[in-house]
């Protein structure tokens, strides 16, 4: 006998598949298609020669440590050196906070989702954002509620989010989740002073603030580095959490947290339970690759890469689309956001998409509330060649000519 109807718990049965995972297996599979959809790193990002050298060498020096049993918070001397660029580059405070060592930063926020939000509680989101950090949300029953963005300041609204917290006197919000340097999907980053006013709003509230930063080294434009909303943290209420995987290999599974150390124990204990700890092996292989080469060095040859592929992009942008759509130049990142102008009908333009065999990541699903964001969709432009750019923002403009509505004409 069969069972037909599992009895799955409230908190899991309202999760929808990833469907960026999802749409991935189909199109991945498809040769003939670019792909100007998924968050993947160029192939050339890849230090191959490098990591198989340092590969062998571990192999001979630490085979047995990373075979056995490690402990939760990651093995030290990464942990040390994720300190000391935070401490440095970022100047962040890594006296009065830790850092753990996830699977991944998707693992990260899942963490700290676990240790704050009960049924029922809030997660204030920007209405853009990452659907993994949705989904997680979802998945202890809370709810994720998108703040208005304004995409020419890269920031959410923060009259509302001051009148959102104001409002909230069964002080169900928990955490604020921001993803504040060139965010996914649009691209944008916020100003200093927004930072400022952002934490200052919290800490009136005293919402924790999770700072989601895994493209924040890929700046490609002169601009000068945004201090992080973290080293502002004068109270112990932001959570930031990075990745290798935007700047090493998706396929390490390596991300972090810096964390108050009252909050660092309690995800240490969490972290017990979902996996035990990260990945030894590349845990040890990042550990060798910062300690033999130079780490900054091989984070200038990814700008250097993203920079032409960005400029390629926005160039092809301004030459194919513009009477079709708009869009916002990113100064580092990932991603374009584009915006189809009214005369564009969105569900024409996706399904002609289709036929012309061009992937993007259409709005709604990198949104809190999954509707209102038809009109909108993400490019990314680390992952396809200049050449697959071009000839797909050429398809682009072509989709948006069969998808324009027609003009009445006056009798
Ligand atoms: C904003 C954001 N956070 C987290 C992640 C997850 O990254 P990781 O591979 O470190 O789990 C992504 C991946 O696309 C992302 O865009």
């Amino acid at each position: 006998m069969s069972v037909s109807n599992y009895q799955f718990a409230t908190r899991v049965s309202n999760l929808m598949p990833n469907p960026l995972r999802e749409q991935a297996k189909h199109i991945q599979s498809a040769d003939d298609y670019i792909k100007l959809t998924y968050g993947y790193p160029s192939e050339q990002a890849f230090p191959i020669e490098k990591l198989a050298t340092l590969s062998d060498k571990i192999y001979r020096e630490h085979a047995v440590d990373f075979m056995q049993y490690g402990e939760s918070e990651g093995i030290p001397r990464l942990r040390e050196q994720i300190k000391e660029r935070l401490s440095q580059y970022q100047n962040l405070d890594v006296e009065n906070n830790d850092v753990l060592i996830t699977s991944g930063s998707t693992q990260g926020m899942d963490l700290v989702f676990k240790i704050f939000v009960n049924e029922g509680d809030t997660v204030l989101t920007e209405e853009q954002t990452f659907v993994g950090a949705v989904n997680a949300i979802k998945s202890y029953g809370g709810n994720a509620q998108g703040l208005p963005f304004d995409m020419i300041n890269g920031c959410i609204d923060t009259k509302v989010l001051a009148q959102t917290l104001a409002a909230d006197t069964a002080h169900k919000i928990k955490l604020l989740y921001l993803i504040p340097t060139f965010q996914n999907p649009v691209g944008t980053s916020m100003s200093l002073e927004k930072r400022q006013e952002v934490y200052a709003i919290c800490q009136q509230y005293q919402v924790m603030i999770y700072e989601d930063d895994p493209y924040g080294d890929l700046i490609y434009n002169n601009i000068e580095t945004i201090p992080k909303i973290k080293a502002l943290d004068t109270s112990g209420l932001v959570i930031y959490a990075g990745s290798f995987s935007k700047i090493l290999a998706p396929g390490s599974r390596l991300g972090y947290l810096l964390a108050p150390k009252a909050v660092f124990d309690r995800l240490v204990l969490v972290k017990q339970v979902a996996d035990s700890f990260a990945n030894l092996y590349w845990q040890y292989l990042a550990s060798q690759l910062i300690d033999d080469y130079d780490f900054n060095e091989h984070i200038d040859y990814l700008r250097q890469i993203y920079k032409v592929k960005a400029e390629t992009m926005v160039r092809a942008l301004r030459q194919y689309v513009s009477q079709y759509m708009t869009f916002v130049e990113p100064d580092g990142g990932y991603f374009i956001s584009v915006k189809l102008n009214h005369d564009i009908d969105p569900i024409l333009f996706y399904d002609a998409l289709d036929r012309y065999h061009v992937g993007v990541i259409p709005g709604n699903i990198m949104s809190a509330a999954g509707q209102g964001y038809e009109r909108y969709f993400r490019l990314n432009f680390t992952l396809p060649t200049e050449e697959e750019i071009t000839v797909g923002i050429e398809r682009l403009a072509q989709a948006a000519a069969t998808a324009r509505i027609k003009q009445q004409t006056a009798l």
